[in-house]
């Protein structure tokens, strides 16, 4: 969750959709977000919408949430009427999600679940923070139905993580992919981050070796982020710590790609690589702008050409959902011409990229310069398709820019 939120129009108190929206439902895959806004701690780098304990002080407890967030699932069946929406991918991310205990999370899903339907072969995400798990927690969360896990790992050097202010113990991460296993989830996912303070080549080479060395199906590394208003910055800013740097990051990018492809695990999104048929299919809904309902405070929603988001602190989300009324702050409405433009800016980042019949002409000229630099794939080119090369990838936000022109 980003810290600051598009500009948009007010939305309705009861959450109701325009009938233009009405009409697209069921036209594409359904997910469900499930936002858990709390952490035991928060690192330096991170200005997701969570809570520690004591930034919440009273009256925002975890139970309090809960409620909130199962009145919101039967809002969400409300808003979409009788139409017929099962879920194929429930994802809760955080914050922290494993902070709650596993019952609340199965209540959670319970309830997405007895509103909706979770097809069969639905696939429930969990991001966890490694120091928030244990085996007996890992098995009982497969057996609420949870499919996949999603851990925080960063990196496996101890200075990195100081470095990022990040508080688990390095090599419990790895233990949690063991654990992960033994209680049977067959989807197993780490979050990498490079170019922290301090990350020398090498000791992002060893981050990504003790990753794949423990066998994950699925591997997100993202370049580190100096947000506004983070410890981070601040310290940034009083030179206590060096800013990341665009060349370190590229080596860090190739070095990455080389070696999880070479790992088995292949490119699926710029930042992100599995093994065959482990994407994150809940993940690849929201590059494919599919529809999905966003639970939870501060959480986004996309429906039907429709995007709203919701009041960010828990205390006021909860506040409105025990009035009956819908937490969303603000909404709205896509043009067709927002809508296309939002599927190149994602669809370019996929290996499946863009068609380039989907380009205006001036974007196509773009593509054939772009195809001529080495940024596109030449043969998907030939064939109609604008696809990244590993070093289009490295400029992927310039290209995609060209190609919305
Ligand atoms: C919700 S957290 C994952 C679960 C859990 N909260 C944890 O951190 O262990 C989502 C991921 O976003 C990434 N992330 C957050 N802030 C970032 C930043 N400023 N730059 C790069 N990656 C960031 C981290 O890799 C983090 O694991
Ligand atoms: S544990 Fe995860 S969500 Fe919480 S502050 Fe750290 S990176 Fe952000």
């Amino acid at each position: 969750m980003p810290g600051s939120e598009p500009i948009g129009g007010p939305a309705p108190v009861d959450g109701v959709l325009p009938a233009s929206a009405r009409r697209r439902l069921g036209a594409s895959h359904f997910g469900v977000y499930v936002h858990v806004p709390f952490c035991a701690t928060r690192c330096g780098y991170c200005d997701f919408n969570t809570y520690t304990a004591a930034e919440l002080g009273t009256g925002g407890s975890t139970a309090a949430y809960v409620q909130a967030a199962l009145a919101e699932v039967r809002l969400a069946r409300r808003v979409l009427e009788d139409a017929r929406l099962p879920v194929s991918t429930v994802f809760f991310g955080g914050g922290t999600p494993t902070l709650l205990p596993v019952p609340d999370l199965a209540r959670l899903l319970r309830a997405i679940d007895a509103e909706f339907g979770l097809e069969p072969d639905a696939e429930v995400t969990v991001e966890a923070n490694p120091e928030s798990v244990d085996p007996a927690y890992l098995a009982a969360l497969r057996d609420a139905g949870f499919t996949r896990l999603s851990v925080g790992m960063q990196s496996a050097r101890p200075h990195v993580l100081a470095g990022l202010d990040r508080r688990h113990t390095p090599g419990r991460p790895e233990q949690c992919v063991r654990w992960a296993r033994d209680a049977g989830f067959g989807q197993v996912s780490l979050d990498l981050i490079y170019g922290g303070p301090g990350e020398s080549i090498a000791d992002w080479r060893a981050s990504l070796d003790a990753a794949i060395g423990v066998g994950p199906d699925h591997v997100s590394a993202y370049a580190l982020v100096v947000e506004d208003g983070t410890r981070l910055a601040a310290r940034v800013r009083r030179g206590e710590l060096a800013a990341p740097q665009d060349d370190d990051l590229a080596d860090k990018y190739l070095l990455a790609d080389e070696r999880l492809t070479g790992a088995g695990l292949g490119w699926y999104e710029v930042s992100n690589w599995s093994r065959p048929g482990a994407q994150c299919r809940h993940n690849l809904g929201y590059w494919r702008s599919a529809d999905w309902w966003g639970i939870g405070p501060g959480a986004h929603s996309h429906v039907g050409g429709v995007r709203w988001w919701n009041v960010k602190h828990p205390r006021s989300y909860a506040a409105r959902l025990s009035e009956g009324d819908s937490p969303a702050q603000g909404r709205e409405l896509l043009t067709v011409e927002d809508e296309r433009i939002e599927q190149i800016l994602l669809r370019l980042r996929l290996t499946t990229g863009v068609a380039l019949a989907a380009l205006a002409e001036v974007g196509r000229k773009a593509a054939a310069g772009a195809a001529a630099d080495g940024l596109l794939d030449a043969t998907a080119y030939a064939g109609g398709q604008a696809v990244l090369t590993r070093r289009g990838r490295l400029l992927a936000d310039a290209v995609v820019r060209d190609l919305v022109d």
